[in-house]
C-alpha cells in the first residue's frame, strides 16, 4: 500500500519538474516605459467613464479572473480542483479556461461591465458547479471597490465527502507598489478570514480580504496536522521575477512540490502518507511578496468571498453588501435586458430571452484587457510587395529570414472571439462583436474602439491579430505570432462608427428635458456620449483622423493593378488586392479557405475588398457629413461612386449573375474567376447595393437557391455547387457563419423594407433566414452548452471552436429586430 503510495508521489514529481522546467524558459525583456496611448475624451466624462470601467474579470483566458484596466498592477486568478488521490490534483486543477476540460458548459449568465454578473461552470469532470458572483461598487478616486462570491455545489453523482482545492492568486507587479498578507491568530493557518494590504502609485491604499466563508474544513488526525493545520486557510507570500508572475499554475506546483519534498525527506512518504488534501496544502508562509496564494481545502459544498476594498471609496465592503449587490445586480440587468435586446416573434418565448441573456453576456462579460509586447516583422523586404509571379514563394522565403522583434509594450481593451481558444484581440471580429455592446452600452464601445485605433501605427496599419505579452503568447504557435506591416483585414470597425453615428443622429435634439445633463450613476455612463451629443461629436472629431489614415493605407498598401492589363473600368484607381495570399489561403481577407483565383497573381482583384473600401468611404462621407465637413462628403462620395462603377464594370459576371473576383490569365487578358459564395455577396453585404440595383435580383436569387448558398441553417459559406465545396481543411468552403448571415440579415431588412421591384423576395428571404439562424445557433447551445464558431450546413450542429461566444453572439441583435413575417404576409393578402 504505501510504495503504491510513494510510486504515486515520483508520477506526480516528474510532471511537476516538466512544468517548472517551463517556467524557467519564459522571460521577456520588462518593459521600460508605458504606452497609455492619448485621451481622447478629456472631459469629465471620460474620467468617469475610466473609473466606471477599471474593474472587470478582464482576464478572459482565465476561468475567473479579475484586474484592473492598469498596464501593471493587482491581478487575480482563481484555481480549483478535486483531490482524492496523490496525483489527482495535476490533472483537476483548473485556472486558464481550456476546450478539453470536460466542462458542460461555463460562462456569464449575466453580466454588465459597469456592474458585474454571475458566472457558473459545469465542471462535470470535478464533480461541481462552480458559482463567480462578482460586483462593482464605485467610489473614491481610484475606481472603485469590488467583490466576488465563489460557490462550489457537487454534483448530485459525487461522493458527499469529496474534497476540493481552491487557491485564489493574487500579484502586485509596479516599481512602486506593495502587497502584503497579515499574519494570523496562528502560525500554521487562518481559522478566520485572511486580509491582504496593498498600496500602489494608481490604486492607492486597499485591502483584500478573503473570507472564510462556509463549508466543512475536512479533518486529519494524521502527525503533521500540528503543522499543516486542518480546517484552515493557509496563505504562501511569495516574491518572483515580474515577468514570470503570470504563470500561476507552475508558480503553485513548484510550491506545492517543496511542501511534497518536505514530506519525502521526512520519511512520511513510506511510513505513513497524510491524507492526499493534507498533501497538497502548502506550508502557511504569509508576508510580503508580489505573488500570495490563499488555499483552501473543503469537505463537499462551499462559499467564501473575496473583497476588494478601495480606501479612498471610503466604507469598507462587507459580504452583507455583497449579497445585496448581487440581487440588484441581477435586478437591473434583467431590466436593462428586457428594454435593450427584447426578442421579437417568433423569439418572444422564455427560452429565448435565457439564451439571449447568455449569448450577450459571454460577449460582453469576455472583455479583456491586455498588456505587453508584440511581435511584428518591419523588415520591409522588397519580397512583401509581392508584384512578381510567384510572389507567395518569395514572400515565404523572406519570412524565413526571421526579421521579427518585439514591439511595444502596447495596451488594448477588447472584446475577444473566444476564451479558450482566441483570447486576445481579432481585428475583423471586434467590429461584430461591438454591434451587440453598441447598443448595451456606447461609451464602453467608444473606450474600445479608441483602444483599437491607439494601436495604430504612422502609416496607418493595425495588426490584425493582438498578441500582446508572454501570457498572451503562450496560446499562439510560433509561426502565427509574427504581425507583418503590409497585411490588411477588413476594417469592420467603421460598422461601428456607423453605428455610433447613427444613434447620434436619433438622439440628436431628441433627448427628453433633462436629461442632457451628465449624472453619475452607471446607465447614464453607458449612454453618456449619446445623451450629450457635443461629447459624442467631439468624439468623432479626434477619430476622424485616424479612421482616415487607415482609409488612406488600404488604398496605397493594397492597390491593385488596373492600368497595365488594359481593363475596362470607369475608374483607373478602384480595384484591390489582399497582400499575404497563398495558393491556399487568403487570411488577410478573413475568410481564410475561401477559394481564390489560381494560382495568385500580381494582376489579380477582390471583390470583397473593394467592397471594404466602399463601405469606409461610405462611412467617412457620413461621419463627415456630422462634423460639417462639406469639402470632405464631396470627396469620400466620388470615390465611392468609383467604387460603386468598378465593382460593376470590374467585378459583375453577366454569365454567372454575381460579382467575382477578377485575375490575368495565360495570354496576360482580365478574367473573372467565379466561385458563388460570400463573395459573390460582398458589395450587396457592405450596404453599397440599393434596392432598384439591376443586380439585385441575380443575387437573391443565388442566396435564396437550395442547391446553391441556402440551406436550412443559414446561408452556406461557398455554394453546394462549387467544386470546392466541402473540401480541404472546409474552413470557408461549406460552413454557416453567423457574422456574414447577420450581414446579410440586415441587408435583406433594409431592401424588405423600401420600395423596390424586390421588396417582396427580400422579406421572405429575410424572415426565413432570421428564423433559420437563431433557431440554428440556439439548438447547438442547448444540446451542448455552447455558442461555436460556426455550423454544419447539412446538420446544423455547431462545430469547430467551442465557446465562440464572439460574433455568433450576434443572434442577440438578430432576435430583436423587427419580425415581418406576421404583418408581410397580411400585406400580401391586402395586395392581391
Ligand atoms: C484611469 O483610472 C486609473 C485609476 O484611477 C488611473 O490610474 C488612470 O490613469 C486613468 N486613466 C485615464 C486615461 O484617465
Ligand atoms: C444635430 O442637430 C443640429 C441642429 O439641428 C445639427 O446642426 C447637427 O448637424 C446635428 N448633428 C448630427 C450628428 O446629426
Amino acid at each position: 500500500m504505501a510504495s503504491g503510495r510513494q510510486l504515486s508521489f515520483v508520477l506526480a514529481f516528474c510532471w511537476l519538474n516538466a512544468l517548472l522546467a517551463g517556467l524557467g524558459l519564459a522571460t521577456t525583456a520588462a518593459a521600460s516605459t508605458t504606452d497609455d496611448g492619448e485621451p481622447i475624451l478629456h472631459s469629465e466624462i471620460g474620467r468617469q467613464n475610466n473609473q466606471s470601467l477599471l474593474w472587470g474579470p478582464y482576464r478572459p483566458n482565465l476561468y475567473f479572473g479579475v484586474r484592473p484596466r492598469i498596464p501593471k498592477s493587482l491581478m487575480t486568478g482563481l484555481m480549483w480542483g478535486k483531490i482524492e488521490s496523490y496525483t489527482d490534483f495535476q490533472h483537476t486543477v483548473r485556472y486558464t479556461c481550456e476546450q478539453n476540460e470536460g466542462m458542460k458548459g461555463y460562462g456569464w449568465e449575466e453580466y454588465d461591465p459597469r456592474r458585474g454578473g454571475i458566472q457558473t461552470i459545469h465542471d462535470i469532470q470535478n464533480g461541481l458547479d462552480l458559482t463567480t458572483s462578482f460586483v462593482k461598487v464605485p467610489g473614491g478616486a481610484h475606481g472603485g471597490s469590488w467583490a466576488a462570491r465563489i460557490k462550489g455545489v457537487l454534483n448530485e453523482d459525487a461522493p458527499k465527502d469529496q474534497k476540493t482545492i481552491v487557491a485564489f492568486y493574487v500579484t502586485q507587479e509596479g516599481d512602486d507598489s506593495e502587497l502584503q498578507a497579515l499574519k494570523g491568530e496562528d502560525d500554521n493557518g487562518y481559522e478566520g478570514d485572511v486580509t491582504l494590504k496593498g498600496h500602489s502609485e494608481s490604486l492607492g491604499n486597499y485591502k483584500l480580504v478573503v473570507t472564510k466563508g462556509e463549508g466543512i474544513q475536512p479533518k486529519s488526525d494524521h502527525d503533521i496536522s500540528t503543522i499543516r493545520g486542518p480546517g484552515q486557510t493557509v496563505v504562501q507570500s511569495l516574491t518572483y521575477p515580474e515577468e514570470q508572475i503570470w504563470q500561476a499554475k507552475p508558480i503553485l506546483f513548484r510550491q506545492l512540490k517543496e511542501g511534497v519534498d518536505w514530506l519525502v525527506e521526512n520519511k512520511y512518504d513510506v511510513q505513513d502518507p497524510p491524507p492526499p488534501w493534507q498533501v497538497y496544502m502548502l506550508t502557511n508562509r504569509p508576508g510580503a511578496g508580489n505573488v500570495h496564494i490563499v488555499q483552501k481545502v473543503f469537505e463537499g459544498d462551499f462559499e467564501f468571498d473575496v473583497i476588494f476594498s478601495s480606501e479612498s471609496a471610503g466604507k469598507e465592503l462587507t459580504s452583507a453588501d455583497l449579497s445585496r449587490e448581487i440581487k440588484e445586480t441581477t435586478e437591473s440587468f434583467g431590466e436593462r435586458f428586457s428594454s435593450v435586446f427584447a426578442p421579437k416573434a417568433p423569439f418572444n418565448a422564455d427560452k429565448f430571452k435565457k439564451f439571449g441573456r447568455s449569448m450577450f453576456s459571454n460577449l460582453i462579460g469576455g472583455i479583456g484587457y491586455f498588456y505587453g509586447q508584440s511581435v511584428v516583422d518591419r523588415s520591409y523586404a522588397p519580397e512583401y510587395d509581392e508584384e512578381n509571379e510567384g510572389f507567395w514563394e518569395e514572400t515565404a522565403e523572406a519570412r524565413a529570414r526571421n526579421q521579427q522583434a518585439l514591439e511595444g509594450p502596447y495596451e488594448l481593451f477588447t472584446s475577444i472571439p473566444s476564451r479558450p481558444f482566441f483570447p486576445r484581440g481579432f481585428l475583423w471580429d471586434e467590429g461584430f462583436h461591438l454591434l451587440p455592446i453598441a447598443d448595451w452600452d456606447i461609451d464602453l464601445t467608444l473606450e474600445i474602439v479608441k483602444s483599437w485605433f491607439n494601436l495604430m501605427d504612422e502609416d496607418g496599419w493595425i495588426g490584425r491579430e493582438q498578441i500582446l505579452g508572454a501570457e498572451a503568447r503562450s496560446k499562439v504557435p510560433g509561426e502565427f505570432q509574427t504581425q507583418y506591416p503590409h497585411y490588411a483585414n477588413p476594417p469592420t470597425l467603421f460598422l461601428v462608427i456607423d453605428a455610433f453615428v447613427e444613434k447620434l443622429r436619433k438622439t440628436n435634439g431628441s433627448l427628453p428635458a433633462g436629461r442632457e445633463h451628465l449624472s453619475q450613476d452607471d446607465a447614464s455612463l453607458a449612454t453618456a456620449s449619446l445623451d450629450n451629443p457635443e461629447v459624442g461629436l467631439e468624439y468623432l472629431r479626434r477619430l476622424y483622423p485616424l479612421l482616415q489614415r487607415q482609409f488612406n493605407w488600404f488604398r496605397r498598401t493594397q492597390a491593385g493593378d488596373i492600368k497595365s492589363y488594359e481593363r475596362e473600368a470607369r475608374s483607373s484607381k478602384e480595384g484591390y488586392r489582399w497582400r499575404g495570399r497563398t495558393t491556399t489561403h487568403c487570411l488577410t481577407s478573413g475568410l481564410d479557405d475561401y477559394p481564390r483565383p489560381q494560382p495568385p497573381h500580381p494582376g489579380e482583384l477582390h471583390v470583397d475588398l473593394l467592397s471594404w473600401v466602399g463601405a469606409m468611404a461610405k462611412s467617412l462621407a457620413n461621419i463627415g457629413d456630422a462634423l460639417g465637413l462639406a469639402q470632405d462628403v464631396d470627396t469620400y462620395n466620388k470615390i465611392l461612386t468609383a467604387v460603386e462603377h468598378n465593382l460593376d464594370d470590374l467585378h459583375w459576371s453577366a454569365r454567372d449573375g454575381c460579382y467575382c473576383d477578377a485575375t490575368i490569365d495565360d495570354f496576360e487578358e482580365n478574367k473573372l474567376v467565379c466561385h458563388k459564395g460570400y463573395i459573390s455577396l460582398f458589395p450587396f453585404l457592405t450596404g453599397l447595393l440599393k434596392a432598384d440595383s439591376p443586380r439585385l435580383g441575380k443575387l437573391l436569387q443565388l442566396m435564396g437557391d437550395e442547391d446553391e448558398l441556402w440551406s436550412p441553417h443559414g446561408l452556406r459559406s461557398l455554394s453546394k455547387a462549387d467544386e470546392f465545396y466541402g473540401t480541404a481543411e472546409n474552413y470557408w468552403r461549406s460552413p454557416v457563419w453567423i457574422n456574414i448571415n447577420y450581414l446579410a440579415i440586415v441587408q435583406l431588412y433594409n431592401v424588405a423594407t423600401q420600395d423596390g421591384p424586390h421588396k417582396e423576395t427580400a422579406r421572405d428571404l429575410y424572415s426565413r433566414l432570421r428564423r433559420n439562424i437563431v433557431d440554428t445557433v440556439y439548438q447547438s447551445w442547448e444540446e451542448t452548452g455552447f455558442a461555436w464558431e460556426q455550423y454544419n450546413p447539412e446538420t446544423g450542429k455547431g462545430q469547430r471552436t467551442q465557446h465562440f461566444t464572439g460574433w455568433t453572439s450576434l443572434v442577440v441583435k438578430i432576435m430583436a429586430m423587427e419580425d415581418l413575417e406576421g404583418p408581410g404576409q397580411q400585406r400580401v393578402r391586402d395586395e392581391l
